[in-house]
């Protein structure tokens, strides 16, 4: 079982575009998708249309180890993809885990009572704090998505930066480029200088009207647009997701 965080210190970067749209690519190529939404906002959860959740405050509960993952799991309309949908009590995860033992260590352990799932994909909600702590600690791989400019690239290297204080792997973020306006010079150029780092992948998410009506839609991408110009460069940023963190 794999765990893929999408994160980035940043909001409005395109985190739960991609954890939906890569969870749903991963399920379509045969995985079994579990995907946690960590952001009380509520989003994944939104574009996946699950059912609000039956058990009352539910993330403190989790966090306080009063219930399991199984007991918040919830089915789609897609065979391979399950939710652990959002929940407003998560706003208080680092209240929560500041009075728990192994405050840092609680998601992993969670996610050790699921063994039926070929990836887990937590959508993060923006910051650092002790529960992104929890999201680092439990990831294989912490994918990151950059919009190409020099506010978003500082915040990547901030990140860069916590996982060494920290002694987290470095070696375990990867980035990509998201929201890229071709008409900009400035993404161009930041875009080649940071390529110049092996720690992005080749493939890019542009800023494209497709995406931005999932949230009409409330669907996956390719649930309306499967043969768009945006699908094609998802399903290209999977390939190089699925070859470099989940076969390699
Ligand atoms: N590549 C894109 N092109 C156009 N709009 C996008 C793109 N990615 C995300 N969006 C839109 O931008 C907003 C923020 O994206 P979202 O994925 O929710 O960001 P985050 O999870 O990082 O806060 C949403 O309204 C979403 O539909
Ligand atoms: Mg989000």
């Amino acid at each position: 079982m794999k765990v893929i965080a999408f994160y980035n210190l940043k909001g409005g970067v395109g985190k739960t575009a991609s954890a939906v749209n890569l969870s749903y690519l991963a399920a379509a190529a045969g995985y079994k998708v579990l995907l946690w939404d960590l952001d009380p906002q509520g989003s994944s959860s939104f574009y996946f249309q699950t059912n609000g959740l039956t058990v009352k405050n539910a993330a403190k509960k989790l966090l306080q180890q009063d219930i399991v993952l199984t007991d918040v799991i919830q089915p789609t309309a897609f065979v391979n993809i399950d939710v652990v949908p959002a929940d407003m009590s998560a706003r208080q995860a680092d209240i929560i885990l500041d009075t728990t033992k192994q405050s840092k260590k609680r998601v992993k352990q969670l996610l050790q009572q699921v063994t039926n799932y070929d990836i887990v994909i937590l959508d993060a909600p923006p910051g650092i704090s002790l529960l992104h702590d929890n999201i680092f600690t439990a990831a294989d791989w912490v994918l990151m998505p950059n919009i190409p400019t020099t506010l978003s690239i500082r915040s990547y290297e901030m990140v860069i930066s916590y996982f060494e204080e920290q002694g987290y792997d470095t070696n375990r973020i990867k980035c990509f480029f998201s929201m890229v306006d071709h008409r900009k010079n400035l993404h161009h150029e930041v875009m080649q200088q940071f390529y110049k780092q092996k720690i992005f992948f080749k493939s890019y998410i542009p800023y494209l009207s497709d995406i931005e009506k999932m949230g009409v839609h409330q669907q996956a991408l390719f649930e309306y647009a499967n043969t768009s110009y945006a699908a094609q460069c998802y399903r290209d940023l999977w390939n190089e997701i699925e070859k470099h963190c989940i076969k390699a």
